[in-house]
């Protein structure tokens, strides 16, 4: 068990980055279910594909050309991001919804708090994490307790919230051990 995996209450690893798909583990979804169950899971899955957008893009701003650990972790947690962004798009489809028009209003937040927090440095940039991800930690479980998500949906979210459990420890060690790197 990896060191970040043993952080977790879960048992998802997440040193795997990007989780393998194959074509038989995509369905189509909505179908059969009750139209208030639906309305519940649009509601949360719009909510993650959105804020996920925002996530990847914080990360994606703070990025520098610097060779240094920070970077290297922060590429891994963009794609990590960039997973989840596409987790949830999926989900999407494959219930019969469509992502919102307007989530490129949640780009335009993470832009500003990605590209405000290189701005100031990596001390900064480490705060920003943790307090992001933190918030993240907290919505996912929220979404977890009150939508009666299909089994599969459920796995994807748990394994994405044990990803941002994982981040706010990443973002915390680094912080503690004086970031340089
Ligand atoms: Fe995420
Ligand atoms: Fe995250």
């Amino acid at each position: 068990m990896s060191e970040q995996q043993a952080q977790n209450d879960t048992s998802y690893d997440i040193s795997i980055i990007r989780p393998q798909m194959r074509s038989e583990d995509f369905k189509m979804r909505g179908g059969q279910m009750e139209p208030e169950r639906l309305k519940a899971i649009k509601k949360g899955l719009l909510a993650l594909n959105t804020l996920e957008l925002m996530a990847s893009t914080i990360y994606r701003f703070q990025i520098t050309t610097e060779d240094c650990e920070l970077n290297r972790q922060l590429v891994a947690a963009m794609c990590n991001e960039m997973t989840h962004y596409q987790d949830f798009q999926v989900k999407l489809y494959e219930f019969g919804l469509r992502p919102s028009l307007f989530r490129w209003a949640f780009w335009v937040v993470g832009f500003v708090f990605g590209f405000g927090s290189r701005i100031l440095g990596k001390e900064r940039i480490l705060k920003t994490g943790i307090w992001v991800e933190t918030k993240a930690v907290h919505h996912y479980r929220e979404l977890l307790d009150t939508i009666d998500w299909d089994d599969d949906t459920r796995k994807v979210i748990e394994k994405d919230q044990a990803d941002e459990h994982g981040h706010v420890g990443r973002w915390k060690e680094m912080l503690e051990s004086g970031i340089d790197g």
